[in-house]
């Protein structure tokens, strides 16, 4: 019997994307056995394997064809474009989707005490990164002269160490630069995850696989927001009624046993339901509202 192709995904190993990246594929419906500290995570019910690397790591893997599709922050896609640019090369991997999670941002910081007279501050300064390209892409469409000290990894006690006058970094709570008395001053980059693909041609099982698994992401991030909300109006109030349901196309409505005027409306809001929108649904007539969360959606 021929072995089964099997898809090859590449996550975070240890980070800020590696919980919402397995929570995401697990919501999928992925069943997935990891042996502790392995490389390998393997899918049990899919024929789809996960990679646990660093996160660095991941656009190579992709662009070489080594993993078929990789779970990483834009902000480490941007890096590996421009690097690859560089060496005059373009990136060849392929961003098949944008992701609602590993929200951050790419930006610079200075200590506390410096007055920051906007990015002309930097001229002649010493700037510590994780990600020089992004930052002498930033610096040179501003005609800035800095020194770029790229580091691997600590960036932001480089200016307590006296290596650099500033840096730039990830902020995504904020609270790493706040313990190091650094302020945010501008930002380079809005980033979250993605999923990208191998620019290789996959063979069909493996597309088909794909396929699906893009399906379900679409689904898993539409119902994240989405709501089912369920009231009584009376027929008049319908229109203001439809005009106060967040994102929701054609609601169901009901007649309700024993009440001639009153009817029953049941909607899918792409959106969330807040307590304003109940409170204007009531003000407009409405009765006996139910809001419940939506576990799965295909469209
Ligand atoms: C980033 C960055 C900071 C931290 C900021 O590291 O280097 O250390 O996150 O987050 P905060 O604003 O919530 O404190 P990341 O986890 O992405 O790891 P990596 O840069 O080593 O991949
Ligand atoms: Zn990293």
């Amino acid at each position: 019997m021929e072995k089964p192709l099997r898809l090859k995904l590449a996550v975070q190993k240890s980070g800020r994307l590696t919980e919402l990246s397995t929570d995401l594929l697990v919501r999928c419906g992925l069943k997935f056995s990891r042996a502790k500290d392995q490389l390998l995570g393997f899918g049990e019910n899919m024929p789809l394997d996960l990679l646990f690397v660093r996160d660095d790591d991941i656009p190579d893997l992709v662009e070489e064809d080594v993993c078929d599709l990789g779970l990483v922050g834009l902000n480490v896609v941007e890096e590996k474009k421009l690097e690859l640019a560089a060496r005059g090369y373009s990136a060849r991997f392929e961003i098949l989707r944008s992701l609602d999670f590993g929200r951050c941002r790419l930006s610079i910081a200075v200590p506390d005490e410096v007055i920051w007279n906007g990015p002309s501050s930097l001229e002649g300064r010493r700037i510590a990164t994780t990600y020089p390209y992004a930052l002498a892409k930033w610096l040179t469409d501003r005609r800035i002269r800095a020194e770029i000290v790229t580091l691997s990894g600590a960036v932001e006690i480089a200016p307590r160490l006296g290596r650099a006058d500033a840096i730039c970094d990830l902020v995504s709570t904020g609270s790493t630069l706040e313990a190091n008395r650094l302020r945010e001053v501008e930002v380079l980059l809005e980033s979250h995850a993605v999923l990208v693909r191998t620019p290789v041609e996959l063979p069909k099982e493996k597309s088909d696989w794909v396929a699906r698994l893009l399906m379900r992401i679409d689904g898993v991030q539409q119902v994240r927001e989405s709501k089912y909300i369920m009231l009584h109006a009376p027929r008049a109030a319908l229109p203001a009624i439809r005009s106060l349901l967040p994102g929701s196309e054609s609601p169901t409505i009901m007649p309700l046993e024993g009440s001639a005027d009153k009817v029953a409306i049941h909607a899918v809001c792409r959106e969330n339901v807040f307590w304003e929108t109940l409170e204007a649904l009531k003000t407009a007539g409405a009765s006996s509202l139910l809001v419940l969360p939506v576990e799965k959606m295909l469209a």
